[in-house]
C-alpha cells in the first residue's frame, strides 16, 4: 500500500517492514551485548510500542523480562501538553536494569515523567530503546541510547503508532500528506 487514508487525512509510504526490522536488529544487537548478564527489564509503553516491543524482546537473548506501562499523554497530531498518571507497573524495579520501550521520542515530555516516576523507584539503571526519535522536536537533554530510527518533524503513522486510534496494524510508517 503506497497511501492510506486514516479518519480527514492521508499518509503516504515513508519506512517499508524491511527498513523497520532492520533497524530493529541494529539496536537488538547493541542491547544484547550492553546487557549480557544483566537480567534487563523491559518496560514497553503503551499503546504505540507494542509491535516494537514485541520485535525487539525477540531479538533478545539470554535471561531478560518484560512488562508494560502505560502513559497518556496525546491527542490528534500534536503533543497536547497533558501528562496522566503513570500505570501497571507491577514489578519491583529496586536494583534491576530497567529498559524503557517507546515507539517515539518527539518532545521528550512523556520520556520524562517516565523517567521521574521510574528514578525514585531505584533501578540499578534506566536506558531508554525508541523505534523513532524525531531529534529537531527533542527539548530534553537525557540521553536516548537505543534509536531505530531518526525522523524529521513531520506526523507518522503505522506499525504500532496512532492517528486518533486509527493506524497502529499498518505493517509499514507512513508519513502525514500536508
Ligand atoms: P512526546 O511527549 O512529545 O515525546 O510525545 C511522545 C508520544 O506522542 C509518543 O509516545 C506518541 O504516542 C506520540 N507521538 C509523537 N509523535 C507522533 C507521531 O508522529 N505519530 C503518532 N504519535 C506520535
Ligand atoms: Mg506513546
Amino acid at each position: 500500500m503506497q497511501t492510506v487514508k486514516l479518519h480527514d487525512k492521508t499518509f503516504d509510504i515513508f519506512i517499508n517492514e524491511q527498513q523497520i526490522q532492520e533497524s530493529i536488529s541494529k539496536i537488538a544487537q547493541q542491547i544484547n551485548i550492553d546487557y549480557k548478564d544483566k537480567n534487563p527489564l523491559f518496560l514497553g509503553v503503551l499503546n504505540g510500542s507494542f509491535l516494537f516491543a514485541a520485535d525487539l524482546f525477540r531479538q533478545i537473548e539470554g535471561t531478560a523480562e518484560i512488562s508494560f506501562i502505560k502513559l497518556a499523554s496525546y491527542h490528534g497530531t500534536s503533543t497536547t501538553g497533558k501528562i496522566n498518571q503513570l500505570i501497571g507497573l507491577n514489578e519491583d524495579i529496586d536494583g534491576r536494569h530497567v529498559i524503557i520501550i517507546e515507539d517515539i521520542v518527539d518532545t521528550g515530555i512523556t520520556l520524562q515523567k517516565i523517567m521521574n516516576d521510574l528514578q525514585q523507584k531505584k533501578p540499578a539503571s534506566i536506558a531508554v530503546a525508541t523505534l523513532l526519535f524525531k531529534p529537531e522536536s527533542y527539548q530534553k537533554s537525557y540521553p536516548v541510547q537505543y534509536i531505530a530510527m531518526k525522523v524529521a518533524n513531520d506526523f507518522l503513522v503505522g506499525y504500532g503508532l496512532d492517528y486518533n486510534g486509527q493506524g497502529r496494524n499498518l505493517k509499514a510508517i507512513y508519513k502525514i500528506k500536508e
